[in-house]
């Protein structure tokens, strides 16, 4: 290949992984103080959520955008818990919040996945299964076939059965090449459209999303029943690990 060949002077791609975990949301649904700042098994969700990522070798950085007033107390609270992030200022959407999170993923990052913080169960297994997924197809995310019978409502009373045929629940984490999710939220900005997920930009922009299976447990936490659950489940983890 002669030197004026790009390819052949490219530095090569980098494959760090960085994770993003919004946590800038007022839980409104939930209620109360918001949700990934309540105490887990006697630590913050977001603590909770951070550590299953900190501790896995997959991971390189976290970056964790927070609301604007409790960006000194959040990141007092990681480092209490010795929990090295990149603590950032979130916006008024998810889809926000995460672009702030993109800007601040370190230097030689090739690869960011994005989690909830409000979805403290997830599983080592699952992070290993995402980003080894990324890594052959370029994206990637979690998903559950959707178990339950689903209708449309008519008013008060029912209307069609949809069938849940190839029907897919969302979950995270959900990933991407850093250049494909960049480029995915600029498109998403320059329309001015709005994404519930990463999967939903990264498809607006024309790249393909490999499902990776998800695991029930891995619930967000959304609305007060969900807390009791979150309780109970980590009980009897806390018993097993214990
Ligand atoms: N999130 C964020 N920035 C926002 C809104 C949400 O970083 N402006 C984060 C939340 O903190 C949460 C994740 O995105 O970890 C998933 O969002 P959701 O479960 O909807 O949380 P909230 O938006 O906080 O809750 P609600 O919609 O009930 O207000
Ligand atoms: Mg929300």
């Amino acid at each position: 290949m002669g030197d004026d060949d790009p390819t052949s002077r490219a530095s090569p791609v980098p494959d760090r992984v960085a994770v993003i975990v919004p946590a800038a949301g007022a839980g409104t649904r939930m209620g109360g103080l918001p949700k990934q700042f309540r105490l887990l098994g006697g630590a913050p969700v977001l603590v909770r959520t951070l550590e299953a990522f900190a501790a896995h070798p997959a991971i390189d950085a976290l970056v964790v955008p927070v609301p604007a007033a409790e960006q000194r107390a959040a990141e007092a609270m990681l480092s209490a818990y010795g929990l090295a992030a990149h603590v950032v200022v979130g916006g008024a959407t998810r889809q926000a919040s995460v672009g702030e999170g993109l800007k601040a993923v370190p230097e030689g990052t090739g690869i960011v996945l994005v989690h909830d913080a409000a979805r403290p169960f997830v599983v080592a297994d699952r992070i290993a299964a995402v980003v080894a997924a990324v890594r052959a197809h370029g994206a990637a995310a979690l998903a559950v076939p959707v178990a339950d019978t689903l209708r449309r409502g008519r008013g008060e009373t029912f209307g069609e059965t949809v069938s849940r045929e190839g029907l897919y629940a969302m979950q995270t984490p959900q990933g991407a090449r850093l250049d494909w999710l960049r480029a995915a939220h600029a498109a998403a900005e320059a329309d001015g459209t709005t994404g519930t997920d990463e999967v939903e930009l990264l498809q607006r922009a024309g790249y393909p999303v490999q499902v990776v299976e998800g695991d029930p447990r891995n619930l967000k936490l959304t609305r007060p029943a969900d807390w009791a659950l979150a309780e109970a489940l980590w009980e009897r983890r806390a018993q097993r690990e214990g």
